[in-house]
């Protein structure tokens, strides 16, 4: 049994974990656009874990015998003016993320809701890599920027996840 107060919030996670799932979806679009094949499939990867995060927070609230609501997933950007940039909006809404994660660990323990918090715990986990995984390849690209060949190289490299 969860509170209705966590009921809500993690309703609210599923929806937010949607919205990332679409972003990543138009980043992966517009890479397509602009010939970059290796970095659209990366971001199409992103776009199914993010779905799947949604999905496991919907099975924990029904295993708590909870509803799941989902509400409209808002509009999201849908061209970037380099790769570069696209990481960057990633980096950022990844530390976004984590923020959210964090409010709801602090929920928890404030209800000592130890189930949840328990939950939680694999998001925790999973945001350090997310952070991490965005934060390396933004650099890599830093590392790039004007070489033609670099970027050709990275989006390979992106196109083998
Ligand atoms: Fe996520
Ligand atoms: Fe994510």
């Amino acid at each position: 049994m969860i509170s209705k107060k966590m009921q809500e919030a993690i309703n609210a996670q599923i929806n937010a974990e949607m919205w990332s799932a679409y972003l990543y979806l138009s980043m992966s679009m517009d890479a397509a656009d602009k010939g970059l094949a290796g970095s659209a499939h990366w971001f199409a990867k992103q776009f199914s874990e993010e779905q799947e995060h949604a999905e496991k927070l919907a099975k924990y609230l029904q295993s708590q015998n909870a509803k799941v609501v989902l509400a409209p997933i808002a509009a999201v950007k849908t061209q970037w003016g380099s790769l570069k940039e696209m990481f960057a909006d990633t980096l950022e809404h990844e530390r976004k993320v984590t923020a959210m994660i964090h409010d709801l660990c602090k929920l928890a323990q404030d209800e000592n809701d130890f189930a949840t918090a328990n939950m939680l715990q694999w998001f925790v986990n999973e945001q350090v890599d997310e952070e991490a995984t965005a934060y390396g390849i933004l650099e890599a690209l830093k590392m790039i920027e004007g070489e033609k060949v670099g970027l050709y190289l990275l989006d390979q490299k992106l196109g083998a996840r």
